[in-house]
């Protein structure tokens, strides 16, 4: 049984319990990439519960292992407020794709949010906004809350093309979703020039695409739903970064890589954010 079949939709827990620009409530995502075979994993998941240690109350915190440890973290996670995401699903929900994990099965490992689009899936595994758009459309029927990446690469932004790039994303993602499951996605702004490589994005610049961003969805979406939808930042960040990113406005929390591989690290940045 996983979190859908058990309980109805968590409301309170997913959307903003206050309305207005910046009531947004905050969301820390840790992406765990390819790391951690399940017994690490299991490990890792308890020393977070400790860590983090109820303060996941005032925030939603969410874990994405690699499939294989999908099961046996949620049965660590299933007495705890951390919730578990998968950094990756098929369109289809079954068929021959040899390889491939549908929403539907994830979902019966017991995970709530799905990251989509990430730039590494995009460069490595050939995907493009095209499939992303299929996955969300998937993700959204299935009741999993996705988490769409979007985000430009160092030559992009030197060409000054940040703005098109990411808003062309957007657009090309976005474009079909009704505006009665706007409310269940969040963006994540991860420029692939900070992506493991320490170099993070100055929160002036972050807040800049952001704002691109919600501007994006004001009008895609309406005002009302564009200042509930969180956008996360993703791009190395660490405890000592994570506080002034999200500061900003527009910056809903962090899609967190290399810094929520250990429970500390990704508790400090847990902290920062209220
Ligand atoms: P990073 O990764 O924090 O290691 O830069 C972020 C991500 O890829 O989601």
């Amino acid at each position: 049984m996983n979190v859908w079949q058990a309980e109805s939709f968590p409301v309170s827990l997913h959307f903003p319990r206050k309305v207005g620009e910046s009531m947004r409530r905050p969301l820390i995502v840790g992406n765990w990439k390819m790391y951690k075979e399940p017994d690490e994993a299991v490990g890792l998941a308890r020393a977070l519960i400790s860590a983090i240690g109820g303060m996941e109350g005032e925030r939603d915190v969410v874990i994405c292992p690699p499939f294989v440890c999908l099961q046996p973290v949620f049965q660590v996670l299933r007495d705890s407020s951390i919730l578990l995401g998968a950094q990756n699903m098929h369109w289809e929900a079954e068929g021959a794709y040899t390889g491939e994990i549908s929403g539907a099965m994830i979902l019966t490992c017991g995970c709530t949010y799905v990251i989509l689009g990430h730039s590494e899936r995009r460069l490595y595994c050939a995907e493009t906004d095209a499939t992303i758009n299929r996955k969300l459309t998937a993700a959204l029927q299935c009741d999993l809350l996705p988490i769409v990446c979007v985000g430009e690469s160092l030559e992009q932004r030197q060409a000054g093309r940040a703005e098109e790039v990411v808003l062309g994303q957007m657009e090309a993602v976005l474009s079909h979703v009704a505006a009665r499951d706007a409310l269940k996605i969040s963006l994540a702004y991860e420029p692939v020039w900070a992506i493991g490589s320490g170099k993070t994005a100055t929160a002036t610049q972050a807040e800049e695409v952001h704002g691109l961003m919600r501007e994006f969805l004001r009008q895609q979406f309406g005002r009302e739903s564009a200042a509930q939808i969180r956008i996360l930042y993703g791009g190395s960040v660490k405890p000592e970064n994570a506080a002034d990113l999200f500061a900003q406005e527009d910056i809903d929390g962090g899609l967190i890589g290399g810094a929520a591989l250990n429970a500390e690290t990704f508790a400090a940045i847990v902290k920062t954010t209220g």
